[in-house]
């Protein structure tokens, strides 16, 4: 095998769904046991409008150094969340969308994380208000009402879902939890399975071993035994801004990637991605003053984007220089 012919993901930014199916067997210590979903409830929904908005046309390459592409693809071959760092607008999040799309994966599942944040947001929400007043309404005893109606997963519950091809999920800054969150997700990310109490109390029942519950897609699928266990691992993208350092176990369990800010080849594929063919010849002015930061200023690549954009439709270079300053610039008056 050449040094390259392993690699699943390649980051060349076209479609190739059946690339997945080449992923070797999981290890032992990560290899889970759901039994597939079968159905539209067993495969993922396309990518939706948040991928495009975020991934323009790719007709190009997104080129991705040689570095990052090896532990992208190691973190696919061994079943493990891929954890991104970086400075701001770097594409830590658009990575996963990426992903999703050059290996086929479908709609990318996301979990913006705030300080509020708690590992069950995640997993699922149970609307038991909602429930007690539907069943006055009706003039039923909540019991004989199907509560699966009332059961929503969330993104995490959702890729935990046991599917032949793996999900793609993004834990967008979980630097921003509070303390317990990374610690609450160990646990989550180390079994593949989680459960709801809801369903456990009631899988005895005659009939009620198996529920309808809404999946962050909006679908129906099946939930047995109150136990949610997956068959392939998803593909976990957690982003961090470097806020704060996370717990040793988790890194432990994590593939670090640390992306640097877009240059060059990449950066012009960006641009290419969302202006097409023309733009760096057009704009190379911009590229350059946007390339030619000193150190420790922060450039995230949208503000390339924006002033390309300006530029282009208000027809006024000076505008697009205008934003093209350091982040931290942009604050003063
Ligand atoms: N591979 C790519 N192809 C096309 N555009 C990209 C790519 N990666 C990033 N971009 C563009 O760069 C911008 C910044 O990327 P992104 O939002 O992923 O950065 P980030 O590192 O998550 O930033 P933050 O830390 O602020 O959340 C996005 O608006 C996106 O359009
Ligand atoms: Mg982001």
């Amino acid at each position: 095998m050449n040094a390259h012919e392993w690699l699943i993901y390649q980051g060349k930014g076209d479609p190739e769904p059946g690339r997945v199916d080449r992923l070797p067997a999981p290890p032992r210590w990560r290899t889970f046991d759901g039994t597939p979903l079968t159905g539209a409830a067993g495969t993922a929904p396309p990518l939706d409008a948040a991928s495009s908005r975020r991934l323009g046309d790719r007709t190009s390459l997104s080129a991705q150094d040689p570095r990052s592409l090896q532990l992208i693809n190691a973190a696919l071959y061994l079943r493990r969340p891929l954890l991104v760092t970086g400075d701001p607008g770097t594409g830590k999040s658009t990575l996963a969308h990426e992903i999703a799309y050059e290996l086929g994966l479908g709609r990318v599942l996301q979990w913006p994380v705030v300080s509020r944040t708690e590992l069950k947001d995640g997993l699922y929400t149970y609307d038991a208000i909602g429930r007690l007043q539907d069943a006055q309404l009706a003039g039923q005893e909540t019991q004989t009402q199907d509560i699966g109606r009332y059961l929503r997963l969330g993104p995490l519950g959702t890729a935990l879902l046991p599917t032949r091809t793996p999900r793609v999920l993004l834990i967008d800054e979980l630097d921003k939890s509070d303390i317990d969150l990374p610690n609450d997700l160990l646990n989550v990310v180390e079994e593949g399975e989680f459960g709801l109490p809801e369903l456990e109390r009631i899988a005895d029942r005659p009939g009620q071993d198996v529920v309808q519950v809404l999946s962050d897609d909006g679908r129906r699928v099946p939930v047995t035994g109150g136990k949610v266990r997956c068959h392939a691992f998803p593909v976990i993208v957690m982003t961090s801004n470097g806020e704060r350092e996370f717990p040793a176990p988790l890194l432990r369990r994590c593939i670090h990637l640390h992306l640097d800010p877009a240059r060059g080849e990449r950066l012009a594929a960006m641009v290419q991605a969302h202006f097409g063919e023309r733009a760096d010849e057009t704009h190379r002015d911009l590229v350059r003053l946007f390339t030619e930061s000193g150190g420790g200023e922060l450039r995230p690549t949208d503000q390339l984007l924006n002033a390309i954009y300006l530029t282009r439709n208000a027809q006024h270079q000076g505008l697009g220089k205008l934003l093209l300053r350091p982040a931290e610039q942009g604050q003063r008056p």
